[in-house]
Order: C-alpha cells, then structure tokens, then sequence
C-alpha cells in the first residue's frame, strides 16, 4: 500500500509501515512530529488536543481512528460506537497532515498474544467500573506510540486516569515520547464534550448539563472548607434527584495517585462516573487548596 491521498482532503496511511515512512521522510525534514489517538466520531474536544501539540512546538501532526476492540468490556458499545471516518476527515482537513485508520488485523496481528497491564493508579475508578479497560486501552496506546514514534502525544484531561494511565506507561516502558495532556472543552451548558453525548434523548441532555456545575459547586464548597464526605454525598444525591440513574462515583482524589483525599491538604481532584440513560458521562476537575 502507499499513502492514500485521494479518498480525502487530508493523506490517510491504513498500514503502519505506510505511516512509518511518512514519519521517516518528516524526521529527515526536521518536522516535530505530534500523535493524537482517537476512536474517531471527532468533536472539538478531539481538534483542540491538536491546538496543543502545536502550541507545544508540533510542526506535523497525525491522527488515529481506531474504534480499539480490547478497550471495551462485554455488553458495552462496541458494535454501536459511531463510525464516521468521512466525516471525521472532512473536520481534520487544514488541522491534521496525516490519518492513520487501520483495520483491526493491523493492530492486532492474527494469533496476537500481548498485553500491556499498568497496574496502581489503573486499580480504581474506571478501572473497578470497567475492569478489562485499561489493559485494553494501554495496549492498543503503546502499539499506536511504537507504530509512529512521535516527538510527542496528546490526551484529554476528560479522560482524566486514561491520561495518568498512559503517563505511567511510558515512563515504565521508557517509550520515548512526550505526552501531553489538553483541557476538557466543553458545551456552551458546560457539558463535556464526548462522542457519547449523541446517545442522550433531549430530556436527559438537560440534566446531563448540570453535571459540571454540581461538581464545580462542590469543589467551590470543599475548596471553602466543606466537609468532603458530606460534600461529596450532597452532590450525589442532588444528580439522582435531576434524573440521574446511577452514580458510579463522585470522589475527591490525589491529583496524582487518584487515591481518595480524607481531608483536602493540597490541590485534588474531583472525579465523577454517573449515568444517564445509555450513556455513561465522565468529567473531573480541580480541587484548589488555599491553605
Ligand atoms: P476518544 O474517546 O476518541 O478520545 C480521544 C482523545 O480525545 C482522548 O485523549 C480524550 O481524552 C480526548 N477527549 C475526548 N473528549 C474531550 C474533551 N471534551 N475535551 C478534551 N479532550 C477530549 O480516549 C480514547 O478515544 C481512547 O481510549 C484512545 C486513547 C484513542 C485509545 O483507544
């Protein structure tokens, strides 16, 4: 195969050695080069983490799609997660130099038998929610890391412990490329945004948007003093109250460790999994700690 440059405005590699060589002739060039994997469905959350591969000095900047299989559990939406790589290409047309789309035997060779498990900041959160997702995620991440070998790659803070994840991965695994991290951009309401929003009916889409400012009010209440396990029990309540069906969790978390905080005495982090109708919504921001 070669460089395809004529199904859409911007080139597209399916195949890692395609991919690789474009990488070759940009290094030769002296182009920085900046990766940002995504599963595709791109909203300008996704756009923005390209935004800060360049302000980080990025000359060159490659996209991924990839809807990765092993990241999702049984039952989840694997089969339903949209797929609009038309779409999608048109969005990256003046952003991106290059799609990278493979196909699934691509990433996962027949008879395919490695893993890559991050244990520690992996074992909670999510990782209870979803307990096969991280494996999946740090696997397919330092196959997307190894496969371009960029300068550097950016991740949203809205996947705030996928960001940690992958952090800890490639210091573990000396990989040596520098990882970025992009704040959550969100509605106008203040939702973030996700490519699983489009799940929501107009009814829940309401209160989804009303997530973000429960949580900015109880970090405002915890960062004044609030009590945290009161704070935090309040929130929970008033999101089943706004229609909510279920809260995962709603936490105050070392910034680092994401182990619980007892008492806010640094800056922390507040996370938060509940779901409304199909979709499960995630957002987290910071805790301020003013001594
Ligand atoms: P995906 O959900 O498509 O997200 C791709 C990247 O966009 C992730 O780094 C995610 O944190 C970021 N992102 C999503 N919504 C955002 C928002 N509102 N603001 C800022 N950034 C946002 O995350 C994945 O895909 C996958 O797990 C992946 C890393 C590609 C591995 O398969």
């Amino acid at each position: 195969m070669a460089i395809d440059t004529t199904t859409y405005a911007v080139p597209l590699a399916r195949t890692i050695s395609d991919m690789r060589e474009q990488v070759a002739s940009w290094r030769a060039a002296g182009e920085k080069i900046a990766l940002v994997p995504t599963m595709g469905a791109l909203h300008e959350g996704h756009l923005s983490l390209i935004e800060v591969a360049k302000a980080h000095g990025a000359t060159k900047a490659i996209v991924s799609i990839f809807v990765n299989p092993t990241q999702f559990g049984p039952g989840e939406d694997f089969d339903a997660y949209p797929r609009t790589e038309a779409t999608d290409a048109e969005k990256l047309v003046d952003r991106a130099d290059l799609i990278f789309a493979p196909n699934g035997s691509e990433m996962y060779p027949d008879g395919y038998g490695t893993t890559v498990s991050v244990k520690g900041v992996t074992n909670t959160l999510e990782g209870e929610a979803r307990p096969t997702h991280f494996d999946g995620v740090a696997t397919v991440v330092s196959k997307l890391l190894l496969a371009a070998l960029p300068d550097c790659a950016v991740f949203g803070e809205k996947d705030y412990q996928q960001l940690l994840t992958i952090r800890r991965m490639v210091t573990d695994l000396r990989i040596p490329v520098e990882i970025l991290g992009g704040p959550i951009l969100r509605e106008p309401d203040g939702l973030a945004m996700s490519s699983r929003n489009v799940y929501l009916t107009e009814t829940e889409r309401k209160a989804a948007g009303q997530l973000n400012v429960i949580l900015k009010e109880t970090a405002d209440a915890i960062t004044n003093g609030a009590d945290l396990k009161t704070a935090t029990a309040d929130a929970e309540s008033k999101l089943l109250e706004l229609g909510f069906d279920k809260v995962d969790y709603l936490t105050v978390r070392d910034t680092t460790t994401l182990q619980p905080v007892e008492k806010l005495a640094e800056e922390a982090r507040i996370l938060v999994a509940a779901k409304i109708g199909q979709p499960r919504l995630l957002d987290n921001m910071p805790v301020e700690f003013r001594g």
